[in-house]
């Protein structure tokens, strides 16, 4: 596991989201407080980038295309048609507001 310089806090608004292009996509996301959250960027369900494309509600992800639902703290699906987890990674942001993903 590697400690991955992502972004700045002051280039993910409150309630985005970017996809970020290591190895693995992963999709980074900040929610209307401010908590900052990482999954695989592709959907479980079909590909799709949650990246470039998915409402942040709370501490959950939509996915615009079927309306699967995923809790962003464990990457579970909540509804159908999504039943299989995101993977999750540690997100953590130093003193300068930068933005580190483990992955
Ligand atoms: S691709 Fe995400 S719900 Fe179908």
């Amino acid at each position: 596991m590697e400690r991955r310089f992502a972004c700045t806090t002051e280039e993910l608004e409150n309630g985005s989201t970017m996809t970020l292009e290591f190895d693995e996509p992963i999709a980074l996301y900040r929610t209307e407080d401010g908590e900052l959250f990482a999954t695989q960027d592709s959907c479980s369900h079909e590909q799709w980038s949650l990246g470039e494309d998915s409402e942040v509600e709370g501490s959950e992800v939509v996915c615009p295309l079927h309306m699967a639902r995923f809790d962003l703290k464990t990457g579970k699906a909540l509804c159908f048609p999504a039943t299989v987890a995101l993977t999750t990674y540690a997100v953590e942001v130093d003193e300068d507001g930068k933005v580190y993903v483990l992955a």
